[in-house]
């Protein structure tokens, strides 16, 4: 069952009628309430009417897009950018522009589930090579490594706390190897001011493709692929995706510059979520002793059983808390606890008593 949603600010959701603290989905930064990202999507809504209405190949190319994906080059520090309608149509456009000469695709064992959907789009041999395991990373290499061969990762592992271990990766990856990082979790939160998960391993190679979301730490809605301008020109000409698809409306565009502007003038932002995240492991040790170390602004408190989970949901929300129970994100059902920037010491205070009270491992 799905639960309907009313209203939200940065930190707290309208569900079923009560106003509730909110500790659930990815809104790291709490851009998507910000009034600079408001003002400048409402510009371009009067503007631009509420949709591209068309694919960027014929009408639907505005200058929002244009610009955005400048933006997220320069932010990113890498030399071009393409947006997509969403995250997950991001990773399927990597793999429709370089499925066709790829032998072996390599994936991480956790790597999320429109990374492994995206495999279906190549005729490659799909291997899955354990959870940021090096050592079968490294033997599945020696094996396979002549051959045209891309490693599929996320940059961040929300759920799991774990952080791939790029830099390694890179150092194994042969010389004309891809290796595609989804890095929506790890945008906002990992690397030089949360420019993500190859800034935080201090990498920087023509032969890493980062993809990722921008309803998450961005606030704003569709996805995106940075890389070399060789890599994006080729994901533009030949990847159906992008060719055939309405590009996010304008106005979310415009929204998710302001955001980025944001992100990059307000650094203090990223490093709140940091500090909140480890507040979040601390608390994490107290419920489930050592299972939570890691670094991550989630935390999954195990509840396998949907009905117990259910019933933990609403004694949160008796305290004022809405923090869902989910099975979504890899691994058996727990109680998905996340932070923003936004929350208060306050809040994590409130959150700490409420779990302390009622959450059993
Ligand atoms: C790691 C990861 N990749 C991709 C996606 C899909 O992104 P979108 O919702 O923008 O399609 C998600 C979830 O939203 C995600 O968590």
């Amino acid at each position: 069952m799905l639960r309907r949603i009313a209203a939200s600010t940065s930190t707290t959701l309208r569900v079923n009628g009560q106003d509730l603290l909110s500790f659930a989905g990815t809104n790291l930064l709490g851009l998507g309430h910000h009034p600079e990202v408001l003002a400048a999507a409402q510009e371009c809504l009067s503007r631009c009417g509420l949709s591209a209405a068309a694919s960027r190949s014929t009408s639907g190319n505005f200058a929002e897009h244009e610009n955005l994906e400048e933006a997220l080059a320069e932010f990113l520090g890498l030399e071009a950018a393409l947006i997509l309608p969403s995250g997950w149509l991001a990773n399927e456009a990597v793999m429709q522009a370089y499925g066709d000469e790829l032998d072996t695709v390599l994936v991480d064992a956790d790597a999320h589930t429109s990374l492994w959907t995206s495999t279906t789009l190549t005729r490659a041999q799909v291997i899955d090579c354990g959870a940021s395991d090096l050592t079968r990373t490294h033997a599945l290499l020696d094996r396979h490594g002549e051959q045209h061969l891309a490693l599929l990762t996320d940059g961040l592992f929300p759920m799991q706390r774990r952080i791939a271990p790029l830099a390694e990766f890179l150092r194994l990856l042969p010389r004309k190897g891809i290796l595609l990082v989804d890095d929506s979790h790890g945008l906002g939160f990992l690397g030089q001011g949360g420019r993500g998960s190859l800034s935080g391993a201090g990498v920087s190679d023509p032969r890493a493709v980062m993809t990722g979301s921008m309803a998450k730490a961005l606030g704003a809605g569709g996805g995106f692929i940075a890389s070399s301008t060789g890599t994006i020109e080729r994901i533009r000409r030949r990847a159906d995706a992008f060719v055939g698809t309405t590009p996010i409306p304008p106005a979310v565009a415009a929204g998710a510059r302001a955001a980025l502007q944001i992100l990059e003038r307000e650094p203090e932002r990223v490093r709140r979520l940091r500090a909140h995240a480890a507040r979040l492991t601390a608390i994490g040790k107290r419920m489930i002793q050592d299972d939570a170390e890691g670094r991550s602004p989630v935390l999954a408190l195990p509840v396998s059983d949907q009905k117990a989970g259910r019933a933990l949901e609403q004694k949160l929300a008796a305290h004022g808390l809405y923090i869902p129970w989910t099975e979504y994100g890899g691994g058996p059902g727990a109680l998905r606890v996340a932070v923003s920037s936004e929350h208060t010491t306050r809040d994590l205070e409130r959150l700490e008593e409420a779990l302390l009270q009622h959450y059993q491992p």
